[in-house]
């Protein structure tokens, strides 16, 4: 796992570090499966960042805390002064899963260790009782595969209640040309990133019963 001071110093160094502010593509794609499952409802809302999703997709809960490891984010979630959220700088594994509707994980949990990755999963079947949603990219390597997380999933017993292309990844070569191309055609992108094949995906987001 990085450190607080990791995570600080990359928010130090700019603000909004990962550019989620201008990551209108991604906005999209999540605003397509993410809010039906949060309208109303208690989030905890993981890896929150300067809270920039807890303003736009998380926007219908009736409550959001958002948790962030770096203090320099925390400030600066807080500074958006959400009326229906709080934000606390602390490390996820440290706290308690327990008494939210739902736990949302959108591009934080590729920053654990593998065995941080198996506690995470344990902990969330031990104590959520709820829908689980989270993103990442799924091109293997240090983050994940499909595969390995329906396989996951499928150990600690959580069911999946479905998953969705959030974008395409844009690579180069001939598939990360067209992807650019198709991505700037709006009905074009739509089926692109519903149908484009798994090695050329970038981001996948994932909802998720637990308990
Ligand atoms: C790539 S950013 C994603 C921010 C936001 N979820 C989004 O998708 O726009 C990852 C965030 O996870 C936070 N993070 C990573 N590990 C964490 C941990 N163990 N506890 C709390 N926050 C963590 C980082 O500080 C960072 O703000």
């Amino acid at each position: 796992m990085r450190s607080a001071a990791d995570f600080n110093r990359l928010y130090l160094e700019r603000r909004d570090p990962w550019g989620t502010d201008r990551a209108t593509r991604r906005d999209r794609g999540l605003a397509k499966v993410i809010p039906p499952h949060v309208e109303g409802k208690t989030v905890l809302e993981l890896g929150c960042g300067e809270g920039h999703l807890t303003a736009t997709i998380f926007s219908k809960a009736s409550w959001v805390t958002g948790v962030d490891i770096s203090a320099v984010a925390i400030l600066r979630a807080s500074e958006r002064r959400l009326p229906n959220a709080t934000f606390v700088d602390q490390d996820f594994m440290g706290m308690s899963f327990e008494g939210r509707d739902v736990i949302a994980a959108l591009e934080c949990i590729y920053y654990l260790s593998l065995e941080e990755r198996e506690a995470f999963f344990r902990k969330l079947a031990k104590e959520h009782r709820g829908t689980f949603i989270m993103s990442a990219p799924i091109i293997g390597g240090k983050y994940f595969t499909h595969e390995e997380l329906l396989e996951t999933f499928n150990r600690y017993g959580l069911g999946l209640i479905n998953w969705r292309n959030v974008y395409a990844y844009r690579r180069p070569g001939v598939g990360g040309l067209a992807a650019s191309v198709a991505a700037r055609v709006p009905l074009v992108r739509d089926a692109v990133v519903a149908l484009w094949p798994e090695r050329f995906m970038c981001h996948r987001a994932y909802v998720v019963r637990c308990g």
